[in-house]
């Protein structure tokens, strides 16, 4: 037998990337291919590309002229780009750099087998299509390899939205919920692997409508299906969209035990006038009465946010109010960005801030929520959480995991091993995580 060829995969931007890479390696799989960390020694190299942000996108072609080398020295080494960018930008991909064998858009991934024979008969190979079939069924498991106790499984993809800053729809389409029972045999298919807790992705995942064997299941009600699923643990589930959060959700967050305490709610800003021409549909105040019954139904939940300063036409009187939000609702982690431009959405044609006013807002605003987030992790000092673990730690004996909350603990002299869940009690807040004793 030959040997294996080997794929080396370099994920950017959100988690669903990094979901979409799994499945991207797993049909490779089935065509010889094993991952390799290192781009040297691979066959195949492919970027799973993020569309984001200026920044996001740039770096694709820096990263792909670092392979000219590589591909001087290994003519039959496959260059593939895939993912957001490879939607947006897929032909200008080919023409930047001629370097690239194949470019394949999200909704294309089922198709990356025969693409790749395709590549190695020496074809330029491109496919952006938004195909009619489910390529979720068609992206079907190799075997039952083990797996780490913590993955992330998609249950809805694309957009509907429009925010007027945002690629998203065009580069992920319309969008589409999976049926529930193909997500429920995954999920169920994870735990067999060793998989304790389950992130479910979407770009608008609490806008969920999946089909159930009696109509569509919301995300609350498929969370309880999951619930039921011996050896699963715990569930977490992102992005969520504030118009979006249904009641019955809500709930699920004050009754279901495994569900865990933590909800990622961008908001963007909290200046009406910037919402409205942001196209959110929500305004400061309804998304700060959304996180107050969210409260009343889950008192501890720790609150996540994405923000975005220097929109067009954003006042200092504008930033202000999103400095006024932030101290209202007072989050537990948040990602803020400076706006950018993103050619082909309604905002790139309107009147951009000056980017030093930007810079400066971006500064401010990172300040307040850098220590809000360090006020909320210092406040878990002295109290009992659950600890997934997940890895060892870098000390003897040590190990880390992730509270209920999403915060890294540590635990020293720790007799609990990988995919154990213990309560832990808080001793200490350090940079970036927090120490913990297990409870016996
Ligand atoms: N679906 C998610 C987020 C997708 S993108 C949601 O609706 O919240 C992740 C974050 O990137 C967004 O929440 C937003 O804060 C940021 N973002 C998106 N487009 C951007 C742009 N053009 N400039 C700066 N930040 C942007
Ligand atoms: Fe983008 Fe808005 Fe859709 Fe989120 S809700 S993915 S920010 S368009
Ligand atoms: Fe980036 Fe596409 Fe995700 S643009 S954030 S990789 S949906």
């Amino acid at each position: 037998m030959s040997a294996p060829k080997k794929l080396f995969i370099k994920t950017y931007g959100c988690q669903m990337n990094v979901y979409d890479s799994e499945r991207m390696a797993e049909a490779l799989g089935g065509k010889g291919y094993v991952e390799t960390k290192s781009a040297d020694d691979a066959d195949m190299i492919l970027l799973n590309t993020c569309h984001i942000r200026e920044k996001a996108a740039e770096k694709v072609y820096s990263e792909l002229g670092r392979f000219k080398g590589l591909k001087a020295e290994k003519p039959d080494l496959k260059i593939g780009v895939a993912g957001c960018v490879a939607q947006a930008e897929g032909e200008e991909i080919m023409r930047r750099q001629p370097l690239v064998d194949l470019v394949v858009g999200p909704q294309s991934y089922h198709r990356l087998p025969e693409m790749e024979t395709k590549a190695r008969e020496g074809e330029k190979v491109l496919d952006t299509d938004f195909p009619e079939e489910d390529k979720f069924e068609k992206l079907k498991k190799r075997p039952k390899a083990k797996r780490g106790p913590t993955a992330f499984l998609t249950v809805q993809e694309g957009c509907d939205k429009f925010c007027a800053f945002c690629v998203v729809p065009y580069t992920r389409g319309a969008e589409v919920s999976r049926p529930a029972d193909r997500i429920l045999r995954e999920a169920q298919d994870l735990v067999e692997r060793g998989v304790r807790e389950i992130t479910l992705l979407g770009q608008n995942v609490n806008a969920y409508h999946g089909a159930g064997p009696n109509g569509d299941l919301t995300l609350a009600q498929l969370i309880w299906e999951l619930d039921k699923i011996d050896g699963l643990e715990r569930i977490r589930f992102t992005t969520s969209h504030p118009n979006d959060m249904q009641d019955d959700l809500i709930e699920a967050h004050g009754t279901c035990a495994k569900l865990m305490p933590y909800l990622h709610l961008p908001v963007q800003a909290g200046s009406d006038k910037i919402l409205k021409r942001m196209n959110r549909s929500h305004t400061a105040e309804s998304y700060i009465r959304l996180i107050e019954r969210i409260r009343a139904a889950r008192p501890d939940i720790l609150i996540s946010g994405d923000f975005i300063v220097g929109f067009p036409e954003e006042t200092e009187e504008d930033f202000q109010a999103t400095m006024d939000l932030v101290e209202e609702v007072k989050y537990g982690t948040a990602y803020s960005f400076k706006y950018s431009t993103r050619p082909g959405t309604p905002a790139a044609e309107r009147a951009q801030v000056d980017p030093a006013a930007a810079d400066d807002r971006l500064q401010r605003l990172q300040a307040l929520l850098t220590r809000q987030q360090r006020e909320v992790q210092d406040s878990m000092v002295g109290r009992e959480v659950g600890v997934l673990f997940e890895k060892a730690g870098r000390l003897p004996g040590q190990m880390v995991g992730k509270s209920d909350y999403l915060h890294a603990v540590h635990v020293a002299d720790c007799s609990r091993g990988i995919g154990e869940l213990a309560r832990v009690r808080i001793v200490s807040s350090g940079a970036n995580s927090l120490a913990g004793e297990l409870i016996c």
